[in-house]
């Protein structure tokens, strides 16, 4: 089977979450499970375009609206990261440091998809499937069925995955003329509330919708930024299929970031040695349980609600635990999390930024990894954190609540609460310093989570199932 995925984001390329981490590596488990797995993203200036050999595939040009652009296909000539990958080049809208952020995102990603879905249409065969992901890539199962250039896509099934529905990518009417010349009596599959919302879009036109997990695949027809009754009328063509993990990137006995391996069975030496060099490192006291917080700092994570749960409970159940902090995002909360290492230094500890490798580090060596989410579709950090033995805090919410079971519930191994407020996070740390200083529990509930299986080998069969009902 050809799966082609259309994406913003692919690891190690260009990652601003777990969007990247999912499409670094999906595709090759795909690949190899036999089958072809090809991945098309934007040519942003990253440091994997200056370090990598590339061969241009294919020359093309389009317009946005009344703008032309010229486009470039380019591969990469060894198939490093174990599929295929191909950068589309736009000059001047594409080619910039970041992913996204920029007062121009709707022209970007608008050109991209239509760079994409013009190249396809030049190829002398179809591709078993086109699978695209949020809202970035959503429009092109429009476009393939309705520009009039596009139509002998039509057939070609597709996937849209949404990894978060809260962002939907609308622009105004006036913008309509972005998209290549299409059949206006389909205006109403555009339409979201008076705006042309590609989410909408992708989730009236794919083939099939799938969610990063099923519980937020439910809460999408109750909560999903004013899209709630398309989802519950669309349901019939939705599922939720839970995000894996990438297993070799993703190892304690050979993770490449880290400088002290560990298996499950030097799980309890081989955190402490990582503990140590991260509270050296950053002042923290070894001997009580540190509590870490990866991640956005956006209200989706809760990370507003971070600074008071801290404090609260250092204040009230005394300085029996530290935090760590890693994150960017809110300037408010960034400033807050910041301010707060005056106030508790020795306790309290905070990374304001993206550091891929910290991030490693802290899993090994933090105790607990917090995580209140209000909205989380799947979430890989809770997974990622129980591969390194540490035990996962979280909301009760989407993939959490789909991959954490508490540890006062038969065969459990995290700690879990209902909402996201200061007093059940509060609480939530609490249960687990008990879990930390009931010594035997703690190493118990550390095994079991080492041994659970996130691996995408399941989660990458349950798509080729998908994609072959649609054939
Ligand atoms: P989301 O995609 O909503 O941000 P996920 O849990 O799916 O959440 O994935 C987040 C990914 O981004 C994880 O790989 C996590 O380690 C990483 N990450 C988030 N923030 C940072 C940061 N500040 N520094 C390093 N890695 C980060
Ligand atoms: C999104 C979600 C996150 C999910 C990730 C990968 O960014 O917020 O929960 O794990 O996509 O699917």
């Amino acid at each position: 089977m050809e799966i082609i995925h259309v994406t913003a984001e692919c690891y190690p390329v260009a990652k601003a979450g777990g969007l990247g981490d999912v499409l670094g590596a999906l595709p090759k488990y795909q690949v190899d499970m036999g089958h072809v797995a090809r991945v098309v993203m934007p040519m942003y200036r990253t440091k994997f375009l200056y370090n990598n050999q590339w061969e241009v595939v294919h020359k093309g040009a389009s317009n946005l609206g009344s703008r032309w652009f010229d486009y470039t296909i380019i591969r990469e000539e060894t198939n490093k990261l174990g599929f295929e990958l191909y950068l589309v080049d736009i000059n001047g809208l594409l080619d910039r440091e970041k992913v996204y952020g920029y007062n121009d995102d709707t022209e970007r990603f608008m050109s991209f998809q239509i760079a994409v879905v013009d190249w396809i249409s030049k190829w002398e065969h179809l591709p078993d499937v086109l699978h695209v992901h949020d809202h970035h890539t959503a429009m092109i199962p429009f476009m393939m069925q309705h520009c009039f250039a596009f139509r002998e896509l039509s057939g070609i099934p597709s996937v849209l995955t949404i990894h978060n529905g809260q962002y939907q990518g609308q622009f105004g009417w006036d913008k309509s003329t972005y998209i290549p010349a299409w059949d206006t009596w389909k205006a109403g599959l555009l339409e979201w509330n008076g705006s042309i919302n590609p989410l909408a879009a992708g989730v009236k036109c794919a083939w099939k919708v799938t969610t990063v997990s099923q519980s937020y695949m439910d809460e999408l027809r109750v909560m999903s930024n004013g899209l709630e009754p398309l989802f519950e009328y669309e349901r019939g063509k939705c599922t939720g299929i839970l995000n894996g993990i990438d297993v070799d990137v993703w190892d304690p006995a050979k993770d490449s970031y880290l400088h002290n391996h560990y298996s499950v069975d030097s799980v309890t030496e081989g955190k402490l040695t990582n503990k140590k060099e991260l509270c050296e490192t950053f002042q923290l006291d070894i001997d009580k349980p540190l509590f870490v917080f990866i991640g956005r700092l956006v209200g989706e994570k809760a990370a507003d609600l971070l600074p008071q749960a801290i404090g609260d409970s250092l204040y009230y159940i005394g300085r029996k635990m530290n935090f760590l902090i890693l994150g960017s995002g809110d300037p408010q909360v960034e400033g807050q999390l910041d301010v707060m290492k005056n106030i508790s230094w020795g306790d309290y500890n905070v990374y304001i930024g993206y550091n891929e490798q910290l991030s490693h580090l802290m899993y090994a060596g933090a105790d607990f990894l917090l995580m209140p989410s209000r909205v989380e579709p799947c979430g890989l950090n809770q997974m990622y954190s129980m591969r390194y033995g540490t035990v996962p805090v979280v909301r009760k919410t989407g993939g959490l609540k789909d991959t954490v079971i508490d540890y006062g519930d038969p065969g459990g191994y995290g700690v879990t609460f209902n909402h996201a407020a200061v007093g059940d996070i509060t609480e939530a740390i609490y249960r687990g310093v008990q879990l930390y200083n009931n010594r035997e529990k703690f190493r118990e509930v550390r095994k079991t989570m080492m041994g659970l299986d996130f691996s995408w080998v399941r989660s990458a069969k349950e798509y080729l199932d998908l994609y072959k009902s649609l054939k």
